[in-house]
């Protein structure tokens, strides 16, 4: 895994956002496998930015997103579909059809994990964006998730459900339940970029670097992939002493 220690969460996003755009300047037509929550927020700004400023074209590449909540129709504004639409893709002028997401409102779970299975079969992707959990969680595969699982439903723990939480108006309201990209098809992308920013994913990040490959900690299992890069903020690497 190659590491790079940044000051803080915006020279974070600013590493980061050069690793995407070289992706996409590359391969116009590039598969980027996409996350939500706070981490990648600095750099989806910086993309926007850089796309306004510099004209990046963002017209031809497809994107396919890692989760999303079960339960959560792609209208509320607590779903990733949202999410994604309104941090990122509007920003970027991604057409919906280029976008893909796991339906949370689907009433055939089974038939939905298959139907992503099948899609992300077809779109091999170029690179992989990943936050991490503070329990060491990659997508919504919590600790004990096997490494060769596909797209499943995840019953969501308590720390994660503790930890979303403030997105909604109280802890009822975090949704229990998620479709997740599996681990196997996370390892399957290409290149992986995982970001951690902040003191509360130091455990997490020393783990995943340093300790051992264990599906008590899945964001370890980065150890094995051919071309993770981790870009973290002195606060997340704070545990590191290999660096
Ligand atoms: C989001 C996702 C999650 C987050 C993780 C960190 O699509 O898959 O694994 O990356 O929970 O979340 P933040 O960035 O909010 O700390």
């Amino acid at each position: 895994m190659k590491i790079i220690v940044c000051k803080d969460a915006a020279e974070v996003a600013a590493r980061a956002a050069e690793i995407m755009q070289a992706v996409v300047c590359e391969k116009s037509d590039a598969v980027l496998g996409l996350a939500t929550g706070s981490t990648p927020l600095g750099l989806y700004h910086n993309l926007i930015d850089a796309h306004n400023r510099e004209g990046i074209d963002y017209s031809h590449v497809t994107t396919v997103n890692l989760d999303e909540y079960a339960g959560l129709p792609a209208d509320n504004d607590q779903s990733y579909a949202y999410f994604m639409r309104h941090n990122l893709f509007d920003g970027l002028g991604i057409a919906p059809t280029q976008t893909h997401i796991e339906n949370g409102m689907a009433t055939d779970p089974a038939a939905e994990c298959a139907r992503y299975d099948a899609l992300l079969e077809a779109l091999p992707r170029d690179i992989q964006l990943l936050g991490i959990g503070s329990n060491g969680h990659i997508a919504f595969n919590e600790p004990g998730t096997s490494f060769d699982t596909t797209t499943h439903v995840v019953d969501l723990k308590e720390s994660t459900i503790r930890d979303n939480a403030r997105f909604f108006a109280s802890m009822e309201e975090v949704p229990r339940q998620a479709f997740t990209m599996g681990m196997k098809q996370i390892m399957d992308a290409k290149q992986i970029l995982i970001l951690a920013t902040g003191e509360a994913k130091a455990d997490a990040v020393y783990g995943m670097v340093e300790g051992e490959v264990t599906t008590a900690l899945p964001a370890s299992i980065l150890q094995t992939h051919p071309a993770c890069t981790l870009i973290c903020d002195e606060a997340a690497a704070r545990r590191l002493t290999n660096v």
